[in-house]
């Protein structure tokens, strides 16, 4: 069974995000009323939390086509303008990583998103020409891990702004029991619960890790998803208690065991774990930073008392009076 076989395809069956649910439901249902498309929307949040699904949803709720793209994929002017000129009134463009534009390719974004008006040049040196053409009004939906890495200029271009926020273990309870029913996976509320709680708030994790304690059921005990059998299955799995993975360990016992608890600039952590800065700041800080393990600031990274708590270390005294 494919992921798409258990994403949500509708506002009403989206569970969480309480704010962004109830704020899309009164712009969608605005826009429809007036017969127009909905404005251009920009989703940013940690991966995994349902910016794809909530773009699937707009486009399903507006009753338009959804064409979907991401940043590095768009190279030339004329890729983009193909997808701009094969829209219809009222699709919905997603564009995936919308921080990864080229500049060249978010200068012909501007006119389109304000007009609806495609302004290229074509051809090269003096035969060159301007030829501007009118699109249908449709709506950009654009989502990103890093809203802070686009231009002003971009950024303003969008009428709605969502964040999305981790999901609660009482909200993913309910994303993991819907997915379950729906794998026809038998599972005690219990079971769903320890899949939940160790998911770090993210439903992709969550209907990932559902999937493995289904294997992990199906062999070692008789395919029921227990509460004690989930929990045997995380641990073989190497998911902690507290739903921290591998690298989220190793991060937090860097950042205290290498620099004494920091401050230590993001790029000094990469090099240390031998992982990417960005897959650092996108993926693994914005968890630890909400949990309470991790804290940012202008000097660089610093591990909270929580995190030598949980690992059981001892904070160092001169990192105590600096925080
Ligand atoms: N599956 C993944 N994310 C979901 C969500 N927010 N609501 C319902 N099912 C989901």
């Amino acid at each position: 069974v494919f992921d798409r076989a258990i994403r949500p395809t509708s506002l009403a069956d989206y569970i969480g995000q309480p704010k962004v649910r109830e704020q899309m439901e009164i712009f969608i249902h605005a826009a429809r009323s007036r017969g127009e498309a909905l404005d251009h929307t920009l989703i940013f949040g940690p991966p995994g939390l349902g910016k794809t699904t909530l773009a699937n949803i707009i486009a399903r709720e507006m009753e338009g086509e959804l064409k979907s793209t991401s940043g590095p994929v768009l190279e030339k002017a004329g890729d983009l303008a193909a997808l701009l000129t094969n829209l219809e009134a009222g699709d919905v463009l997603f564009i995936d990583e919308i921080h990864r534009l080229s500049p060249v390719i978010e200068e012909i974004l501007y006119p389109a998103m304000e007009d609806y008006q495609l302004d290229i040049m074509i051809g090269e040196g003096p035969a060159a020409r301007s030829i501007k053409l009118d699109l249908p009004p449709f709506t950009l939906v654009a989502a990103t891990t890093r809203a802070g890495l686009l231009t002003s200029p971009l950024r303003d271009r969008f009428g709605i702004v969502q964040r999305l926020e981790f999901y609660s273990v009482a909200d993913l309870t309910r994303i993991v029991t819907r997915s379950s029913s729906l794998l026809n996976v038998p599972m005690e509320p219990q079971g769903a619960e320890e899949i939940a709680r160790r998911s770090r708030g993210t439903p992709r994790i969550a209907n990932r890790l559902l999937r493995r304690v289904r294997d992990y059921a199906e062999v070692k005990a008789d395919g029921v998803i227990t509460g004690p059998v989930a929990a045997a299955a995380l641990d073989m799995l190497d998911v902690d208690r507290i739903g921290l993975d591998g690298l989220d360990r190793r991060y937090l016992l860097t950042l205290m065991e290498k620099f004494g608890g920091g401050p230590a600039g993001v790029e000094s952590l990469a090099a240390a774990l031998a992982e990417d800065g960005g897959t650092l700041e996108d993926v693994v800080e914005p968890y630890l930073i909400q949990q309470g393990f991790v804290m940012r600031t202008a000097r660089g990274r610093i591990a909270t008392p929580q995190a030598w708590l949980q690992f059981g270390l001892t904070m160092p005294e001169s990192l105590k009076q600096a925080l």
